[in-house]
């Protein structure tokens, strides 16, 4: 990859030594590292080696004479920051939003398009202290990255999840974050389950929940496409920095997707939604149920009935999508046998013929909160690949959607 800028912050932890392997390998690959230390790193690991590894002299002060105004110059020579090791301390600092140091200042000016690193390093019971994660929780939220911790012993002695990962861990996931994509696509993805409504006030809705979808947004948008979330009102919101709309109903989500497709030539439509497949009419009489349901008399026994809805899906590729786009579809299966399931997929791709299915049955939905096991299928016979998680699938779809050569492509050029 191309060499970048990297701002690299050292704090105060005794895996402080361990950030120069990191400094050193980065250096080796054509980076160009400045070096950033707390006051408490210095008790770690001194400037001199710090300086010897960046070729730069380290900043530490807030005040330093002659550079009063680093933590904007800083930040804004960076393609990405990198805070490794990161303790405790700091984590909760920056999730406080506290500037009153030279690393919590350049975190607050910090242009936040650029990515933003954490490499986490500390005793287990810190690691799992509800301080240091809540504060995880909100800098992930601001869309700050944390390279995961590894578990094992620490240098406390005591075992558990927390120290620092292994340096070439880190080196990847720095270059992974300032990777800049062969293609940058445009991608629109739907998310959550339509309601449908009975009346004024009831609706027919399903569980759909929305994470997938939100969590393929983040992916999609930290390696540098340019997405787009139309998600329900009750699913899961965007990450940071990526743009969204909401939706209730199908006739909502139906003419959102129509003015959106219409106006934006987009490269990819990921259509995780869970539209409803029914609108909800009253038995024998015409229209939808409306507040009709409301004004009957309890006393009187009446049928909801369900009127099929054409398949959002189907119509996409009609509405308008830029040339060689592809569309991805979901399978949502009960309990299916692999042939079942199969023969679902199969299905999906004759009736709606979208470029890739993502199957999922529903029996084996992992208990880990990120678990997502899914296969996803390409068309015209190409191998499906299994995922297990959500990160697993994310990668997959992206990996697959940055190809210039698609399926569609291919049909089109035959035609
Ligand atoms: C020997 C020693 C080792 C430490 N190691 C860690 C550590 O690995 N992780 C951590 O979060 N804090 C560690 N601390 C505590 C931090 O150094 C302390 O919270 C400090 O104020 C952090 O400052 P900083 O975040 O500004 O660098 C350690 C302290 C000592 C004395």
């Amino acid at each position: 990859m191309s060499p970048c800028n990297l701002l690299f912050i050292v704090t105060g932890s005794i895996a402080a030594f361990r950030a120069c392997e990191v400094i050193s390998q980065l250096v080796q690959r054509g980076h160009r590292v400045r070096v950033v230390a707390t006051p408490s790193a210095s008790r770690f690991v001194g400037d001199a080696t710090l300086e010897g590894l960046s070729g730069h002299p380290v900043s530490r002060e807030l005040f330093a004479a002659g550079e009063a105004m680093d933590h904007i110059r800083l930040t804004r020579w960076a393609d990405a920051v990198v805070v490794c090791p990161a303790t405790a301390s700091v984590i909760n600092r920056m999730a406080a939003g506290l500037g009153d140091d030279l690393v919590g200042a350049l975190f607050l000016a910090h242009d936040r398009v650029k990515p933003w690193i954490m490499a986490p390093a500390m005793n287990p019971a810190m690691w799992s202290h509800p301080a240091t994660e809540r504060g995880v929780t909100q800098l992930r939220e601001w869309g700050v990255r944390f390279v995961s911790v590894a578990s094992g012993r620490t240098a406390c002695g005591e075992i558990g999840a927390g120290r620092l990962a292994e340096p070439a861990v880190i080196v990847a996931s720095i270059e992974g974050a300032v990777a800049k994509p062969a293609r940058r696509l445009r991608v629109l993805i739907t998310s959550g389950g339509t309601a449908e409504r009975i009346d004024g006030v009831r609706v027919l809705t399903n569980l759909s929940t929305g994470y997938t979808g939100a969590h393929l947004a983040s992916h999609f948008q930290r390696c540098g496409h340019d997405v787009l979330l139309m998600r329900a009102q009750s699913a899961v919101a965007a990450p940071p920095l990526v743009r969204e709309e909401c939706f209730v109903t199908y006739v909502e989500l139906d003419s959102a997707l129509d003015r959106l497709l219409g106006e934006e030539a987009f490269d990819v439509v990921i259509h995780a939604a869970a539209v409803g497949d029914f609108r909800v009419g009253i038995m024998g009489e015409p229209g939808e149920a409306s507040a009709a349901v409301g004004k009957r008399s309890s006393a009187h026994p009446f049928t909801l009935g369900l009127v099929p809805r054409p398949k959002l899906l189907d119509s996409l590729r009609a509405r308008g999508l830029a040339p060689g786009g592809r569309i991805v579809a979901f399978k949502l299966t009960v309990g299916a046998s692999e042939a079942e399931a199969a023969a679902a997929v199969g299905r999906l791709f004759s009736e709606s013929e979208p470029d890739l299915v993502v199957h999922n049955d529903l029996q084996h939905r992992g208990t880990m909160p990120d678990s997502f096991p899914a296969t996803v299928h390409p068309r015209a016979g190409g191998v499906p690949v299994r995922c297990a998680t959500r990160d697993d699938l994310a990668r997959e779809l992206e990996t697959h959607l940055q190809t210039e050569t698609s399926t569609l492509t291919s049909h089109a050029s035959l035609s």
